[in-house]
This record gives structure tokens, C-alpha cells and sequence, in this order.
């Protein structure tokens, strides 16, 4: 069964904004580093959203490689299959992927884990897709590590909780070693990758949190309308106090099938 995706058109639009900001750049150059695919590869993208990691990847592995890319939305499979032509993009869902057993020499997913409610049967499936010595790069969100200086604590922790009911899990970055583990995967590691902004830019990632938090307010009746308002409020305040930081950390969880 399909599990469908919350990425509607909107939501696709969006998600394309943030991921040309410097910090998702550089979250994909870090990513690939940790990859380090090579020419000829068979390599699989979980979650690919616009498919701008989905691209990277292609031109590294080459005219003799084979990059696939799957996700459960069709905006997002539209835009990936026009920003990464050369990779094959599938409407499909990381607890079933539509593969043979052993088909790639890796696999990699960046911030989609967290919204798969069913953990333990997505790595299984990358599990089985992966050839044996291949490799399983993930990256996911500590949600719990977000710390967003506002000017109101009590603005913040209403902000974070509204960040994190957007997620299934948020605290991937714990469960996965011991469900890799268990899985059979071996040699599992794991590497911070922070983003940290000093100031309120659009071309930066917390750009995109701060929207998703401002459309909740707006947009769920369960919000209050001041609430709006004062968050601005606070948001205003900081900034204009040459205060603003906002700071997460992102773990980089790799393993191989053994
Ligand atoms: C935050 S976006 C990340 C997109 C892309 N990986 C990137 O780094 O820009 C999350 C993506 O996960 C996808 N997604 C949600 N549920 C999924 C599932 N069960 N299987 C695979 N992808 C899923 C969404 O459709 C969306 O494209």
C-alpha cells in the first residue's frame, strides 16, 4: 500500500525555495561527500523532493550509471523528473519500493525518514534493495536540538511544537542505529551536520521553518489569531535587536549491508 505524502503542489513550491538556499547547498555538497559516489553506479534516492540532490548525483556517476529517485508525491516527482533528466523518477514509497532485491550499490535519503511513520519497514526495504558492501546514507533532524532565539521563550516553545507536529518522528537520528542494527546493517556511523543562522535571510534554511510555523498559526484553527501577531512581535524584536539565531543539528547516519 501507497503511503500518500503531505507534499502537494503548494508544499512542492516551497520545498523548492529552501532547497536552493546556501544552507540545503551545502547540506548536498556534505551529503555527497559522505556518499562519495562513483562513475558507473547504481544509486537510489529515497524521498527525492525537487531533485536537486537527485541531479548532483546523476552527473557524478555518469552516462554509465544508473540514478533512480522515488517519492510518494507527484509535484515533487514532476519537478525531480525536470531538474534531474537523466535519473528515473518514480511515484513511490520508501516502505515499498518498487525494486528487485540487491538492485543498487547505494542509497541515500536527506530529511525524509521523519515523516515515514513506519521506521523499521523502510530500512528493511532499503535493506533489500541494497547490493551486499552497499552503502545507506541518511540524513535526518534532531528536532529536539532546535534552538531559536525569539525574544519570548514561551513564543519558541510553541513554535517548536509546531515544527515538530509536521513529523511522524522526531528523533530519527536516535532510533536508527539500533533499527539498522537489527536490520543487519554494519560498520554504522554517525556525523553532526549543523545549520546554524545569525540572521533572518531568506536564503536560509530557518527561512522555511519560520514560514511553515507563520502558516500554522494563520492556517489551524487551533491557534489562536493573536498568536500570529505576537510571534511576529517577538521575531521583530530580536532581529531588530541584532540578536537572531536559530540553530539545528542534522545527523548523518551511515551504514553498509554486510
Ligand atoms: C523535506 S522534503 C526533502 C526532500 C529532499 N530529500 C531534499 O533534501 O530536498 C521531504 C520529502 O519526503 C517525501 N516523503 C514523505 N513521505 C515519504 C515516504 N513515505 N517515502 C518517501 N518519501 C517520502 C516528501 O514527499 C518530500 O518530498
Amino acid at each position: 500500500m501507497m503511503v500518500p505524502s503531505a507534499y502537494d503542489a503548494t508544499l512542492a513550491q516551497k520545498q523548492a525555495i529552501v532547497a536552493a538556499s546556501q544552507d540545503m547547498r551545502r547540506q548536498r555538497q556534505t551529503m555527497i561527500e559522505h556518499l562519495a559516489p562513483k562513475a558507473g553506479e547504481a544509486i537510489l534516492e529515497v524521498g527525492c523532493g525537487n531533485g536537486d540532490l537527485t541531479r548532483e548525483i546523476a552527473n557524478l556517476i555518469g552516462p554509465n550509471g544508473t540514478m533512480v529517485a522515488v517519492d510518494p508525491s507527484s509535484a515533487m516527482i514532476e519537478q525531480a523528473s525536470s531538474a534531474a533528466p537523466p535519473a528515473r523518477c518514480i511515484e513511490a514509497s520508501a516502505v515499498e519500493l518498487p525494486f528487485e532485491d540487491n538492485a543498487f550499490d547505494a542509497v541515500i535519503a536527506a530529511q525524509v525518514y521523519c515523516f515515514v511513520p513506519d521506521l523499521k519497514t523502510a530500512v528493511a526495504e532499503a535493506m533489500r534493495v541494497l547490493t551486499p558492501g552497499g552503502r545507506l546514507v541518511i540524513l535526518d533532524s534532531d528536532w529536539r536540538s532546535m534552538r531559536w532565539t525569539t525574544g519570548s521563550e514561551a513564543a519558541f516553545a510553541r513554535a517548536d511544537r509546531i515544527v515538530r507536529a509536521h513529523y511522524a518522528h522526531s528523533d530519527v537520528p536516535e532510533q536508527l542505529p539500533h533499527l539498522l542494527a537489527d536490520q543487519g546493517f554494519g560498520n554504522i556511523e554517525q556525523t553532526v551536520f549543523t545549520i546554524e543562522n545569525h540572521r533572518s535571510d531568506p536564503d536560509t534554511y530557518s527561512a522555511s521553518i519560520n514560514d511553515s510555523v507563520e502558516t500554522a498559526l494563520e492556517t489551524v484553527s487551533k491557534y489562536p489569531e493573536y498568536l500570529l501577531s505576537e510571534w511576529q512581535a517577538a521575531r521583530a524584536e530580536i532581529i531588530a535587536a541584532g540578536k537572531f539565531h536559530f540553530r539545528l543539528d542534522r545527523i548523518i547516519t551511515k551504514a553498509v549491508k554486510t
